[in-house]
C-alpha cells in the first residue's frame, strides 16, 4: 500500500490565524464548543486544554473558560464531563437520557481526566492572576475522584464508563464492556453518524453499552457508592490516574502559592504514587489499564502507557522509552491512541488509532520534564506536522497524516497556539 503521507498545505502563520478564528467561531459566549454540531456544548476537558489557547490572544476569555466550567460543580465536588448549557438536536445523549436533573445547570453524570489544576498553574506561570476560587473547585475536584472512584485507597482512579476516560472506545474497554448487559437499552437514533464518516466513530456494539452504563447511573441516581459497588463497568485507568496525579502536583503548586499548607494533597499524591506500580503489566512491557472487578489487564499499551513522566513516575523511564522508539518504527507520526503493531490498532478510529493533539502536549510535556528533550521535541514535531498539514481536526490518522473526526476542532486550535505552532 501507498502511504500518502500529508503535505504541508499552510504557512505556520496562516495556521494561528485560522486557530484563532477556531476558537472564536466556536466560542458560545463564556464557553467554547469542541465543535459545532458534533459536539454542541461545553465539554470539561476540552474546554480546559482550550483556555491555554484562549490566553495566548485573549486572557480574560480564558479566565471565563474556566469560570464557567466551574459553574457546573456538583455538590460531591465532581464537573460533569458534558455541561448543557443549552438545548440542541445534533447530539445524542442529552439531558433526558442523563436525567440529573434537579441538579442545575444540567450535564451528563460522569467526569472526564482532570486536567483543570495542570492548566491554571501554566496559566499563572506565564502571568495570570491566581483565582483562590478555582483552586478551591479544584481541590474539591480532586477529593471527589480519590472518595468516589478509588474508595478503597488503592491508589488506582477507577472509571465508570468509558467517556470518563477521555478515550472512548479504546481497545483496553473491550474485554470489561463485554460483561456489559445491553437487553434494557430502548431504541435510539445516534446523530454523530450523521456528521462523521462511520468508519471514524464507535461501533454500534459499544454505543450499546454505552447507553445501558448511562441507564445504570442514572437508575441509581448517580450515587457514587452504588456505581463503585455494581457498576457493570468499573476499570483502573492508567491515563486518569496520570493526569490526576500531575494535576496533584500541580494543585500542591498551587496551595503553595496561596501560602496554605499542601499536606492532604501531599498524602493524595503518596498514594498515588506508590499505586502506580499495579498498572505495569509485563507481559506487553508498558504501563496498561486494568478492570478491577477481573484484575485484568489491557494486552496492549496506548498512548497513556506514555504518560508516567508527566504524572511524575520515572521508575521505568527507560522502559517506556524503548516502547515509545518501537511504535515510532512503526508509524508516521506520533503518537498513536493505540499500539500501531496490535491487530485491534486502527488508524482511523477515534481512540483506536489517531493521533489527539493534546495528548501528545501531554506526554511531550512529561517527557520534557524528566530530561527526555529529544523525544519531546519528535513529539512536538509530529504534532506540528500534522497540523501544518492538515488543519485542525479532533484527531490525525498516524500513518498517513490526513485528518479524522470532526473538523475546526478548538483544542486542536488551541494546542497549536499554545504549544505546536509555538517555536520549539
Ligand atoms: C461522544 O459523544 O463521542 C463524546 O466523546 C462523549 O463524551
Amino acid at each position: 500500500m501507498t502511504v500518502d503521507t500529508a503535505r504541508p498545505t499552510a504557512a505556520p502563520e496562516d495556521r494561528t490565524t485560522e486557530a484563532r478564528g477556531i476558537l472564536r467561531a466556536n466560542d458560545r459566549g463564556g464557553y467554547t464548543v469542541p465543535t459545532e454540531r458534533l459536539y454542541p456544548f461545553q465539554w470539561n476537558w476540552d474546554s480546559l486544554f482550550v483556555a491555554l489557547g484562549w490566553a495566548e490572544f485573549d486572557p480574560v476569555r480564558a479566565t471565563a473558560e474556566i469560570d464557567t466550567l466551574f459553574r457546573a460543580q456538583r455538590p460531591s465536588g465532581m464537573i460533569p464531563h458534558i455541561v448543557f448549557w443549552t438545548e440542541e438536536s445534533t447530539y445524542f445523549p442529552g439531558p433526558d437520557v442523563w436525567r440529573t436533573a434537579p441538579v442545575e445547570p444540567s450535564g451528563s453524570g460522569i467526569s472526564q481526566p482532570p486536567v483543570a489544576a495542570t492548566i491554571v498553574r501554566r496559566l499563572v506561570e506565564a502571568g495570570l492572576s491566581l483565582d483562590r476560587g478555582h483552586v478551591e473547585a479544584i481541590e474539591r475536584w480532586h477529593a471527589w475522584w480519590h472518595r468516589a472512584r478509588d474508595p478503597e485507597q488503592q491508589g488506582v482512579i477507577a472509571i465508570s464508563h468509558p467517556w470518563e476516560s477521555g478515550r472512548d472506545n479504546l481497545p483496553d474497554w473491550d474485554a470489561p464492556l463485554a460483561a456489559v448487559d445491553t437487553s434494557g437499552v430502548q431504541p435510539y437514533e445516534r446523530r454523530d453518524l450523521a456528521l462523521v464518516d462511520a468508519a471514524m466513530r464507535p461501533h454500534q456494539s459499544d454505543y450499546d453499552r454505552y447507553l445501558a452504563l448511562v441507564d445504570y447511573g442514572a437508575r441509581h441516581g448517580w450515587d457514587d457508592a452504588a456505581i463503585a459497588e455494581g457498576s457493570p463497568f468499573w476499570v483502573a485507568d492508567v491515563g486518569i490516574s496520570s493526569i490526576l496525579l500531575r494535576a496533584e502536583r500541580d494543585l500542591a503548586w498551587l496551595t503553595r502559592r496561596l501560602g496554605l499548607d499542601p499536606a492532604a494533597v501531599e498524602h493524595r499524591i503518596a498514594r498515588l504514587t506508590a499505586g502506580y506500580e499495579q498498572f505495569w503489566n509485563p507481559d506487553v512491557g508498558a504501563y496498561c489499564s486494568f478492570d478491577l472487578r477481573t484484575g485484568r489487564h489491557a494486552d496492549a499499551g496506548t498512548s497513556a502507557s506514555f504518560l508516567a513522566a508527566y504524572a511524575g513516575v520515572d521508575a521505568r523511564l527507560g522502559e517506556v522509552i524503548d516502547e515509545l522508539d518501537r511504535w515510532a518504527k512503526a508509524c508516521t507520526y506520533l503518537v498513536p491512541s493505540f499500539d500501531p503493531r496490535h491487530e485491534k490498532f486502527e488508524p482511523l478510529r477515534y481512540w483506536r488509532g489517531p493521533v489527539w493533539g493534546m495528548v501528545n502536549y501531554m506526554i511531550a510535556t512529561g517527557l520534557a520534564d524528566v530530561g527526555a528533550d529529544d523525544w519531546a521535541q519528535r513529539i512536538r514535531t509530529s504534532t506540528h506536522d500534522l497540523i501544518l498539514a492538515s488543519g485542525m481536526p479532533e484527531s490525525f490518522d498516524p500513518m498517513t497524516g490526513t485528518a479524522v473526526g470532526g473538523g475546526s476542532f478548538a483544542w486542536t486550535a488551541a494546542i497549536w497556539l499554545t504549544w505546536a505552532g509555538q517555536d520549539s
